[in-house]
C-alpha cells in the first residue's frame, strides 16, 4: 500500500497536537495512518535512539525533542503516543495521564499484572482518554464481524477459533523475555484475546492455559502457548500460537517475517466464518450446509488517529475498535493467572489488583 504522504500545509488545519514516545518497528506501521490525519498535527518525537526520532520528524513533521519529558511537558501536545516496549510503559503512562494528556498506547499493556493496575488507577483518575491499540484497531473485517453478531442474523458468535505460527521476534531483545514481555501469547496472541473478547460481547467466565517449549530452550520464555477461554451463556475461544517453527523472518530490522494463520468463527446456529480473498476482492464468508452468504467488509469513516480525535474534541466514547486500558489490563491479568495455573481449568477473576 502507497504511503499517504505528510502535507505540511494541511497541518496548519490539524487542531490536535500529538507527541510520539518510541520511534521503533511499531511506528513503521503506524505511520501511514498517521500521516493520513486530517485532525492530528505530530508536533514532538522522542526517541532514546536520536536518528529514529529525527527520521520520524521529517516524514511526519513535528521536531525530534530531547527527552520523554520535554514531549509530555510540552503545551501544544494533547495526545501522546506511547510507542515504547511493554516494560517502559508504566511510568510514561503515569506522568503523561497526570499532565492532562490522552494518551494512544499498545498492547501489552504492560509485563506485570501490578504494572497495569497502576496503569489503570492512573488514568482513570484523570480526566484524559487512554486506549491501548490492537491488531483489531482500525480493521474493517472485525468491526464488519462485530456488527454481524449484534444483528443476529447469523446467530451468537459460539467459538473462536485461531491459530498463529510465525518466528520469535528477532528485531529486539525484549520481546522474548518474560519479565519484560512475555511469551508467545503476551506478545502476540494477546491481541487475538481481545477481538475474541470483543466479539463475544461477554465476559469471560473460565480459562484454561498451557505454556511449553518444544524447540527453544535458548528462549527466556516458552515457545508454544494455548489459552481456552470460555463465555458467559456458552461459547469459548481456541488459541493457539508457536514460535517453535522456525519459519522466514525477511528482516531482522523489524516485524517482517512468515506467518502461518487459521481463524475460523462459529455461530450458535451453525454458520462459519472466515475471512476470504476472491478475485481479489477482501470478503467474510458464512457457509452453512453448503450455502453462503457474503459480507463485505464496511471501511471505517476515517483514520483511527482522526476518529480518536473526535472523541478527544467532543469529550465522547472511545471509538469501538480500540479497548480501554482497563480492558488491556484484563487481558493481562487472563495471560497471567493461566501462566500462574497451567492446565487447570480456573474461574476467572478480573478485579483490579491491590482493591
Ligand atoms: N512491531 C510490531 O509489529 C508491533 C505490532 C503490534 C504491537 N507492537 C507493540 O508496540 C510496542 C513497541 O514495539 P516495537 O516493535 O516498536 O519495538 P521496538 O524495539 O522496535 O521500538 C521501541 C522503541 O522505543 C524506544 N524507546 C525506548 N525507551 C524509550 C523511552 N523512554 N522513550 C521513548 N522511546 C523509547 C526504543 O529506542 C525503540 O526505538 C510494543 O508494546 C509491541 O508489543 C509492535
Amino acid at each position: 500500500m502507497p504511503e499517504p504522504e505528510y502535507e505540511g500545509e494541511g497541518a496548519m488545519s490539524k487542531t490536535i497536537g500529538m507527541g510520539i514516545l518510541g520511534c521503533g518497528d511499531y511506528l513503521r506501521w503506524e505511520k501511514g495512518a498517521i500521516a493520513a490525519s486530517k485532525r492530528i498535527a505530530v508536533r514532538a518525537l522522542f526517541d532514546p535512539r536520536a536518528e529514529r526520532a529525527r527520521r520520524y520528524a521529517e516524514l511526519l513533521g513535528g521536531e525530534p525533542a530531547e527527552s520523554a519529558d520535554a514531549v509530555l511537558d510540552d503545551p501544544d501536545v494533547e495526545v501522546v503516543c506511547l510507542f515504547v516496549p511493554p516494560w517502559l510503559r508504566r511510568d510514561l503512562l503515569l506522568k503523561a495521564v497526570e499532565a492532562g494528556k490522552h494518551v494512544i498506547a499498545v498492547k501489552p499493556l504492560g509485563p506485570t499484572v501490578e504494572e497495569c493496575g497502576e496503569m489503570v488507577r492512573a488514568a482513570e483518575a484523570a480526566d484524559v482518554l487512554c486506549c491501548v491499540q490492537y491488531r483489531r484497531t482500525g480493521n474493517a473485517v472485525l468491526e464488519t464481524c462485530k456488527d454481524v453478531f449484534e444483528g443476529g442474523e447469523l446467530g451468537r458468535l459460539a467459538i473462536y477459533r485461531q491459530d498463529w505460527m510465525h518466528h520469535y521476534p528477532q528485531w529486539n531483545d525484549w520481546a522474548t523475555d518474560p519479565a519484560r514481555n512475555g511469551g508467545p501469547f503476551m506478545d502476540a496472541m494477546i491481541h487475538n484475546l481481545n477481538t475474541a473478547r470483543y466479539l463475544m460481547g461477554r465476559p469471560v467466565t473460565h480459562c484454561t492455559y498451557f505454556s511449553e517449549d518444544f524447540a527453544h530452550p535458548d528462549l527466556k520464555c516458552n515457545d508454544t502457548e494455548l489459552m481456552k477461554a470460555d463465555f458467559a451463556g456458552g461459547g469459548t475461544a481456541l488459541l493457539f500460537i508457536t514460535w517453535a517453527a522456525d519459519l522466514a523472518v525477511y528482516s531482522t530490522e523489524g516485524n517482517d517475517r512468515e506467518h502461518v494463520e487459521v481463524l475460523y468463527m462459529v455461530t450458535d446456529q451453525g454458520w462459519r466464518l472466515t475471512e476470504e480473498h476472491r478475485s481479489g476482492e477482501q470478503l467474510i464468508v458464512a457457509s452453512r450446509e453448503g450455502r453462503e452468504r457474503l459480507f463485505r467488509p464496511q471501511a471505517l469513516p476515517a483514520t483511527f488517529y482522526d476518529r480518536f480525535a473526535e472523541a478527544v474534541e467532543t469529550g465522547g466514547p472511545l471509538p469501538r475498535d480500540v479497548p480501554d486500558v482497563r480492558a488491556a489490563y484484563e487481558d493481562v491479568k487472563l495471560v497471567r493467572d493461566g501462566e500462574a495455573n497451567p492446565g487447570v481449568r480456573m474461574a476467572v477473576d478480573l478485579s483490579l489488583v491491590g482493591q
